[in-house]
Formats: structure tokens, C-alpha cells, sequence
């Protein structure tokens, strides 16, 4: 898989891609993520890559000369399946969401910045919108790496154990079961008798269960679908 990410801000994205499952992921060559700065593709000498919005109105918006030539760039030298635009004012990411694009050979993220990109690049180019959640943040670096990090780990090999993206919190629509390790007890505090009784198809029942009443009582929501 190759992701592209067309940003404003490259430092603010770039570090979560250096660490732990991420950067094992590329080290092995199993995604290939690549920056692009937008001024690179500024309108003039000084980075102009934004202005005021018709009817006037606070805050800037990404003009669309600067994101048709980097998109356009980038087309020319291969198909991309998605050309995905972080945004508050869409969809919320879901697991559903990332299970699908996880599948895909080439996506395209843009982030928005300041009061977003001219409606008309949302018209020509994006084929799927992203939101991470109820909330505004500065730009949408973090949200593109939020995405990318629930993505990432999801393509083969990624994760030591294959099966253990599978038991995450909603890839079933109910939240994880309570895990515990060693010591089996601490300070009075004991690990439930069932997960040291070794009876595999009774632990199996257990942790469906405490699935099922945790998603009860923190996200009923959950169990509506
Ligand atoms: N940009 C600003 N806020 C955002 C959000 N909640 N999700 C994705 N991109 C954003």
C-alpha cells in the first residue's frame, strides 16, 4: 500500500509515522507513506497558498490552484483507489471505515488547515470524507494520522499476531474484554478465576460476555446497529 499525504504542516505529521508498529510497518516495506508540503506548489515566491472566502467571513481557506497541481501531480504518475479529505464536517471514522481502506493499493489523504479547502477541490477530487470525531483540531494532520495508524496496522503482517487485530474493541461492534497479565494477584486485587482455570471454550464464553456488558454500559450505542 502507498499512502500520500498532501499537508501544510509535514513536521506535524511526520512523527508518529518514526515509531513502534508504524515505522516497523514501512521498514518492511509493507506501506510506503509519503509527504507532500503544499507550499512546494504555492501560487507565488512567497507560499501563497491561501486567501480570504467570497462573502467575506473569518479565517482563511486553502485555495484550489496549489492542491489541483499536487493532486494532479501525483495522479499522473499513478491510480489512486481514494483521495480522502480530513475534515470535521463528515463522516466519523469507524473501524468499518478502516477495515475498508486497508484493502486499497493507493490512497491520497489531504489535510484541510485554517477554515478548510474551496468547496470546488471537495467537487473535482475527493472521493471519501473524514472526520475523527465531534471536535475541532487545528488542522487535519492528526486526524490523517489517526487514520493512516488504524490502517496501517491492519495490513498483513503488520501486527506480530494476525489474529489479534481481528479481537479489537468494534471490529465486532462490542468493546474488548478486561485483559490482565502477571502477577495473578496484587495488593489484594485477584485476575478472575476463569483466565487461570485453562478451560479455553468456557474463557472464550467469559470474555463474550464481558464484551457484550461493557458495550452495555459504555456504549449502548453500539449494540443499536
Ligand atoms: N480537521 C479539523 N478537525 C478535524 C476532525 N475532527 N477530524 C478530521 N479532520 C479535522
Amino acid at each position: 500500500m502507498r499512502i500520500d499525504i498532501i499537508t501544510v504542516s509535514p513536521e506535524l505529521i511526520k512523527s508518529p509515522f518514526e515509531f513502534s508498529i508504524i515505522k516497523r510497518a514501512i521498514d518492511k516495506n509493507l506501506v510506503e507513506v509519503y509527504f507532500h508540503d503544499l507550499r512546494t506548489y504555492a501560487l507565488n515566491d512567497y507560499g501563497k497558498i491561501d486567501d480570504y472566502q467570497f462573502g467575506g467571513g473569518a479565517g482563511m481557506v486553502l485555495m484550489i490552484e496549489p492542491i489541483d497541481k499536487c493532486i494532479s501531480k501525483l495522479k499522473e504518475e499513478r491510480t489512486y483507489d481514494e483521495v480522502i479529505y480530513m475534515t470535521p464536517d463528515a463522516p466519523t471514522l469507524n473501524q468499518q471505515t478502516a477495515n475498508t481502506l486497508s484493502l486499497k493499493e493507493n490512497i491520497i489523504i489531504l489535510c484541510g488547515h485554517y477554515k478548510g479547502v474551496d468547496q470546488r477541490v471537495r467537487d473535482l477530487y475527493i472521493t471519501r470524507e473524514i472526520s475523527i470525531g465531534d471536535y475541532v483540531l487545528s488542522g487535519g494532520e492528526l486526524g490523517a494520522a489517526v487514520l493512516c495508524d488504524t490502517i496501517i496496522r491492519l495490513i498483513p503482517g503488520v501486527l506480530g499476531d494476525e489474529t489479534s487485530a481481528l479481537t479489537d474493541s468494534f471490529q465486532d461492534n462490542l468493546l474488548s474484554p478486561p485483559v490482565y497479565t502477571r502477577p495473578s494477584e496484587y495488593k489484594g486485587l485477584k485476575v478472575p478465576d476463569i483466565l487461570l482455570s485453562g478451560n479455553f471454550p468456557k474463557i472464550e464464553d467469559w470474555r463474550n460476555e464481558q464484551s457484550f456488558e461493557r458495550t452495555k454500559k459504555i456504549r449502548p450505542d453500539l449494540l443499536e446497529d
